[in-house]
């Protein structure tokens, strides 16, 4: 037996699942899914024995064959990273295996939001996000992305509310054959998915289309500015065609997230979700939208075989989205791109100073959660390195080689071994020029690294941390802006600050990447006045790329420490399972050290 993923009870002498028919009941009032998965497997079970599923939370209540012919299972003792694991012994010859189950409240792929979290005000909402290891609070499967599976999924729901699935649509039945009050969705994922890219949502959405493959949903009181936001997003899919070949997904489906999705974005297939802090009216920063849709080839299509190798899917995923900015915006723009990157990079490696194996591309998760080891190294390393080999083989044939890779790995599960073979296939000698071994299984970033060459960004440096000039800095895209703030030299003088405030308005900036940006230079440089600010944006967002600089500002300096820990506590039970595990990381340490 052999366990190729660190991150599951996957065993791969085992039968591999290969779809999978949900039936789940939605229960908002006791947080609680009620699920009936059957699961059929690829070949029958060829002789009698253990099939190994993971878990995490779930009361199993019944594993039988499809006919509900009991089987012989044990649910074993829950593990800190991996969850429990589900043995289930399987008859010879078995095809399929039915398991009864509920979620528990807590369930770490979920969050269940009250009526008064929502936009709206008036409806409860649900939203799942499984990657990495969280499919497996919902479902209990073979949660690798080893292993890739087809499903139809059927959820009954309150009749007010409405189900969006990273799926196709087939159904929606309201008061026939249902309970009262409830309404049956039903789904069906035709292509193959790895576990992590399940998804779903359930709350009071509504849908403008964007173009004939494209719509957008949103509470209703969003869509609106969703639609004003997204209305691009044809013409960034054309840009991505031409760069990596046709969009194989039939749909690109865009949904507004409530502000607490923990993450800018994610790349559920056919249906993306999206944060709502990227609505800033003006379409500026819609670099998201080019990443999660850049996913749709790699990650989605070519596929990490764990997490271990997650540079493959994010590395070349921000090499996709600044290919697709610099179509659309021209090369400055994604050359601004690229140097707010290496200032993340170079911030992401200072921040592991003591994990330095965390910041190699190639790394080693045994025990080790993937939502700890995450950071900007595997997607803005993996994209320098992508850089570098381009720059030896030349753009026009490092782009036909992405396009064969692409194409030679679509739908299945790679690790940073095969795309060396690939690469060295085609580029005899390439990856020995940049010395490819440092770069993957070396600390930090090589002394080799690209840098990124634009004229905007030589100004902005130019001022090092000096007061812009005031018509200049209005032209200022929100990028041009991070740059800047980030690079002013910490404590700021207050005059500086107040300068700033008084000719740009930045404490009142509805563009959450500039709000942030200078809030956490404010509160480095104790400039008190930000407060109220500040709590307000914690008690509403809860996109971690924007918790983790503004708590650990407010933890970093003795005077607001405990701002942060009361914040913590009135917002903890509002904030994502996976954000309220950062902020606690980031307190602890505090109180730790
Ligand atoms: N797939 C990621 C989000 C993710 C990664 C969720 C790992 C859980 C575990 C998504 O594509 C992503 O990278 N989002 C970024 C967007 C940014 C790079 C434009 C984010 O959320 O910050
Ligand atoms: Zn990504």
């Amino acid at each position: 037996m052999a366990r190729p993923d660190p991150h599951s009870y996957n065993d791969d002498s085992q039968v591999a699942t290969v779809s999978f028919d949900l039936i789940a009941r939605i229960d908002f009032e006791h947080r609680t899914l009620h699920g009936d998965v059957t699961l059929a497997f690829r070949e029958p079970a060829a002789v009698t024995g253990p099939l190994d599923l993971d878990t995490r939370d779930l009361a199993i209540d019944a594993v039988t064959d499809a006919a509900g012919q009991s089987f012989e299972y044990v649910l074993h003792p829950p593990e800190p990273i991996l969850g429990a694991r589900l043995s289930i012994t399987l008859p010879a010859g078995a095809t399929a295996v039915r398991i009864r189950y509920r979620t528990a409240p807590e369930a770490s792929a979920l969050q269940w939001l009250a009526p008064a979290q929502t936009a709206g005000g008036k409806q409860p909402f649900l939203f799942s996000q499984c990657q990495a290891i969280h499919a497996r609070s919902i479902v209990p499967l073979q949660d690798t992305p080893r292993l890739r599976v087809r499903y139809t999924a059927e959820l009954e729901i309150p009749q007010n509310l409405r189900a969006v699935m990273a799926a196709a649509h087939r159904a929606r039945i309201d008061a026939v054959d249902t309970v009262i009050g409830m309404a049956i969705e039903r789904f069906e994922m035709p292509q193959p998915i790895p576990p992590y890219l399940f998804a779903f949502a359930v709350g009071d959405l509504a849908s403008r289309d964007l173009s004939e493959r494209s719509r957008v949903w949103a509470e209703p009181a969003m869509l609106e500015a969703a639609a004003y936001e997204f209305a691009g997003v044809e013409a960034m899919m054309l840009a991505a065609e031409a760069l990596f070949g046709p969009y194989d997904w039939e749909r690109f489906d865009v949904l507004t997230m409530p502000p607490s999705f923990p993450y800018g974005g994610m790349e559920n297939p056919r249906l993306t979700f999206i944060t709502p802090t990227v609505i800033a009216g003006d379409r500026s920063l819609l670099g998201v939208i080019a990443h999660e849709l850049s996913h749709s080839w790699t990650g989605n299509l070519v596929t990490n075989a764990t997490a271990e190798h997650f540079w493959l899917n994010e590395g070349f995923t921000v090499y996709a989205e600044r290919r697709i900015i610099e179509a659309l915006d021209g090369p400055e723009a994604a050359a601004l791109d690229a140097a707010l990157g290496r200032r993340e990079l170079d911030q992401a490696i200072a921040r592991f100073a003591t994990r330095p194996e965390l910041t190699r591309l190639r790394t080693q998760l045994a025990g080790i959660d993937p939502d700890d080891a995450y950071s900007q190294v595997p997607y803005e390393k993996g994209c320098f390195f992508l850089n570098a080999l381009e720059l030896v083989v030349g753009r026009e044939a490092f782009t036909a080689w992405l396009r064969r890779y692409l194409e030679a790995f679509r739908f299945s599960a790679i690790t940073t071994d095969d795309f060396l073979g690939h690469f060295e296939a085609t580029f005899p000698g390439a990856l020995a020029t940049v010395d490819a071994p440092r770069w993957l299984d070396g600390d930090g970033l090589p002394p080799n690294a690209p840098r990124p060459q634009s004229q905007r960004l030589e100004a902005i440096e130019r001022l090092a941390g000096a007061l812009p000039d005031v018509a200049v800095a209005k032209q200022w895209t929100p990028v041009e802006w991070q740059i800047y703030l980030d690079s002013v030299p910490r404590p700021a003088s207050l005059d500086l600050l107040q300068t700033l405030e008084a000719e740009h308005a930045l404490t009142a900036s509805t563009n959450y990447e500039i709000l942030v940006a200078w809030l956490t230079l404010a509160l480095g440089s104790k400039m008190r006045s930000v407060l109220p600010r500040v709590e307000e944006v914690l008690g509403t967002v809860g996109r971690m790329k924007y918790l983790r600089p503004l708590y650990g500002a407010l933890i970093a300096e003795p005077a607001t420490r405990d701002v942060a820990t009361r914040l913590f506590e009135r917002h903890r039970d509002t904030y994502h399972p996976i954000s309220r595990q950062l902020v606690d990381g980031l307190l602890r340490a505090a109180t730790a050290g």
